[in-house]
This record gives structure tokens, C-alpha cells and sequence, in this order.
């Protein structure tokens, strides 16, 4: 089968909309990748070149073309415990350090978890296995820890809200939570226990907004994996609106194979990839 293939001029254009209005930055060497990912939408919609496609996701005027092609420009690959020491971290130190917080305060106990760019479930529900531990551990109420998580891509929220994963995407869930918070459905699959779902809220949010529909401010924000398709002004604008959204002594968690430079180092350095608005 003949596969359609990008002009310089094509993929111009595509790159420059896609920086713009997602902040995601596709270099000359994401070329072959953009040309397969959108392939088949090209073949079953009858378009015979990437121009005439734009064409129409620009004019659409719902909105949704522009969503299907995000999402499959994106890269949405995640799996249940993803960078451990990360939970390490949070089941060890952020959580009992913003527990004492609250305490301290006597204005009772509410912490606030953003996953943003959580895909489709696995790193949100991986923080409601640790946040559901503790809230058992320390006698607290459900509703003390909330967790919002909000991807751009429609179908990755559809799959987290469903709740259900392939077996290889549970590789590094100990066998204990794998008894606790999942049914096998029999077919291969794992089904996470409704009452372990309900713990995550799950939006759609481009996190290109200049600012964001929250009532507050979050203890801690998980942005991991992310911000590695973006350029550094685009990391670093991101990082000053996470900044803004965060209430003072909480925490942000990035990738281990990213960064924030130094220079733009609002947030105070507590290991790698792990940070605190002091
Ligand atoms: C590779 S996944 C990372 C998932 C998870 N955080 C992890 O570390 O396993 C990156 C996610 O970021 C989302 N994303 C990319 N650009 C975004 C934007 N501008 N706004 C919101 N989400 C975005 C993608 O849709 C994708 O699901």
C-alpha cells in the first residue's frame, strides 16, 4: 500500500501547530514517526496529502479532528510504578512530612495531588495504591487525599476511567497490590477494584493554558515524562505555572531523564527529579 508522504513546507506547518498549541516540539527527526502515526486517519478519511488533513482538522468545527490528532501525535507509553523510588519517596517522606503539616496547622487534614500528563491511569492510580496505604496506616478519612489527573489525549482518559490494563503494564506492581487493588478478568486482563478508581478524578486539561480551572493550590504535582517533548521555554513557563499551583512546602516530580535548568530553578532541589517550593 502507498503511504503518503509530507512535504518540507507540510510538515512545517503541521510541527509549528502542534509547538503552538500543545508545546510539544517534533524536530526534523520526528518526521518518519508523524508520517506513520497519522497514515491510517489519512487513508480512512480520504485525504491524499498531510495539507489537505490540516486543512480540515483546522476547520473543523467541533473541535474533535484537532483531538484525534493530538492524540495521535503524542506519545502516551506509561506502566504501574514507573520510577519506584519516586513512590519510595512519597509513601517515605512527602506524605508523612505534609500529614505533620496539616497537623500542625489544626486546620485538619487535606493534601492535593495533581498527576498532569497522566495517560491513561497508570501513574494516578499507582499514587492512589500509595495514598490508599497510608490513609490505612494513619487512621485517616478517604476524602482527606484527593488526586486529579488530567491528560490533553481523549483516549488515554477513556482507558483511565475504565480502569482496565494488560498484564505487562502491571510488571512492577508488588504481588501483594495486585491482589488487593486488581480482579484478573480471566481474558488477560486486570481490572482495578472500583473502590481504588473512584480515589482519582480525571479531566482533560492542555497544560499550554496560561492558567488553569482549579479551586487550589496542590501539596504535590507529578508532571513526569511530560515535559521531555518540550523545549526549555516551554518547560520552563510550565514549571512557573506548576510554581503558582502549588501550595508553599509542596512537592514537584519530573522524570528522572529530566530537567529543570538551573537557571530558571524557582523550586528548591530535594533529589533527583524531585523538588519543593520552599
Ligand atoms: C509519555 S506520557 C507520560 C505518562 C506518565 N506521566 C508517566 O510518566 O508514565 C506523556 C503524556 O503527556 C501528555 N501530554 C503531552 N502534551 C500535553 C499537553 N500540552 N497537555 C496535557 N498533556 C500533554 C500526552 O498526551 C501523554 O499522555
Amino acid at each position: 500500500m502507498n503511504m503518503v508522504s509530507i512535504s518540507e513546507d507540510e510538515f512545517k506547518t503541521i510541527s509549528g501547530f502542534v509547538y503552538d498549541k500543545f508545546g510539544i516540539k517534533l524536530g526534523e527527526q520526528k518526521k518518519t514517526l508523524i508520517i506513520e502515526r497519522l497514515q491510517k486517519i489519512l487513508r480512512t478519511g480520504g485525504f491524499s496529502s498531510f495539507g489537505q488533513y490540516f486543512d480540515y482538522i483546522i476547520k473543523e468545527p467541533t473541535g474533535e479532528a484537532v483531538l484525534t490528532f493530538i492524540d495521535k501525535v503524542s506519545t502516551h507509553h506509561t506502566f504501574f510504578f514507573r520510577e519506584n523510588d519516586h513512590f519510595d519517596y512519597l509513601n517515605n517522606s512527602a506524605l508523612p512530612h505534609l500529614l505533620e503539616k496539616c497537623k500542625s496547622s489544626g486546620e485538619g487534614v487535606d493534601i492535593r495531588i495533581w498527576c498532569a500528563g497522566c495517560s491513561s491511569g497508570e501513574e494516578p492510580y499507582t499514587v492512589a495504591m500509595c495514598v490508599n496505604e497510608f490513609i490505612e496506616n494513619n487512621r485517616l478519612r478517604a476524602s482527606d487525599i484527593s488526586i486529579l489527573a488530567t491528560d490533553i489525549s481523549v483516549t488515554s482518559i477513556e482507558k483511565a476511567t475504565g480502569g482496565i490494563y494488560q498484564a505487562p503494564s502491571l510488571a512492577h506492581v508488588p504481588p501483594m497490590f495486585r491482589q488487593k487493588y486488581f480482579t484478573a478478568s480471566g481474558d488477560g486482563n486486570f481490572i482495578l477494584k472500583p473502590f481504588l478508581r473512584d480515589k482519582v478524578l480525571f479531566r482533560r486539561l492542555n497544560l499550554m493554558r496560561d492558567d488553569y480551572p482549579f479551586k487550589g493550590k496542590f501539596d504535590i504535582i507529578f508532571c513526569r515524562n511530560v515535559m521531555i517533548y518540550f523545549d526549555a521555554p516551554t518547560r520552563a513557563s510550565l514549571i512557573g505555572r506548576f510554581h503558582r499551583y502549588t501550595r508553599d512546602g509542596g512537592y514537584l516530580f519530573i522524570g528522572h531523564s529530566e530537567s529543570i535548568s538551573r537557571t530558571t530553578l524557582i523550586y528548591k532541589y530535594i533529589k533527583p527529579a524531585v523538588y519543593q517550593k520552599a
